[in-house]
């Protein structure tokens, strides 16, 4: 049997769900999910230097610098020795060269989902406050809109997914993310994903990419 590839990136635009299927993939392989949005937000819950600083781009949908998620997220990636799934990271031309000098990736592994159904789908994201678990009003919705099935936490709509700043996040994704989608092509890593499919779909396709 091939090995299984173990340092792995998810591309894709705002929504195409990256953090649905990471957190999905991770549990089946047992890497690390490193998120950089989850990271950031939780440097801005805890009002941390970075957070103040990174929440400033972080509430229009702009890209924080390169250079402050390198630093935040270089000493993560080289403590996972088992393994990592690289979610919303690296997310330009400047990113990718800088991850490439701390370690090769096997697999850069592109959601692809259009505009319109992006703003469907962030529009209606709730996300629970006490376990991080992700639900769609309109695609996978709670019995209570605003109470976790799983912890009973609370349910809250992120900062960023309001409409205009979604529409701000995708312009930003296509200008600066979406030239990654060559970059990786280029050197033979990408795969494509149809993200318009059921959750289940995409995963069992990302899992076979991963199993080779
Ligand atoms: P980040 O948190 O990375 O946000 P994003 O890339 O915009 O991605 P999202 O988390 O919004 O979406 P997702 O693809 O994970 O989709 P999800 O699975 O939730 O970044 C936030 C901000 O941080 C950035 O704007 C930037 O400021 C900063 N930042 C982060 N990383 C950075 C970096 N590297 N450089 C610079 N700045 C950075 O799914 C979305 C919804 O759809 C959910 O409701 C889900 O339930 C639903 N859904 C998922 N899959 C399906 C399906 N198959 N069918 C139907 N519904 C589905």
């Amino acid at each position: 049997m091939p090995p299984q590839l173990t340092r792995i990136a998810l591309l894709g635009p705002p929504g195409a769900g990256k953090g649905t299927q990471a957190k999905r993939i991770v549990e089946r392989l047992g890497l690390v999910h490193l998120s950089s949005g989850d990271i950031l937000r939780d440097e801005v819950a805890k009002a941390t230097d970075l957070g103040r600083t990174a929440n400033t781009y972080m509430e229009r949908g702009e890209l924080v610098p390169d250079g402050l998620i390198i630093d935040m997220i270089r000493g993560r990636i080289e403590a996972a020795e088992a393994g990592f799934l690289l979610d919303g990271f690296p997310r330009t031309v400047d990113q990718a060269e800088a991850l490439g000098a701390i370690t090769p990736l096997e697999v850069v592994v592109n959601i692809g989902l259009t505009r319109d159904e992006v703003v469907r789908r962030l529009t209606a994201r709730r996300v629970c406050e006490g376990c991080g678990k992700i639900y769609n009003l309109l695609y996978d919705p709670p019995a209570d809109a605003s109470i976790c099935p799983s912890c009973s936490g609370r349910l809250l709509q992120r900062d960023d997914d309001k409409a205009d700043v979604i529409e701000n996040r995708y312009d930003v994704y296509e200008r600066s993310t979406a030239p990654l989608i060559d970059y990786y092509r280029e050197r033979g890593l990408l795969r494509d994903v149809d993200g318009s499919r059921s959750s289940d779909a995409i995963t069992a396709d990302i899992l076979a990419i991963l199993n080779g």
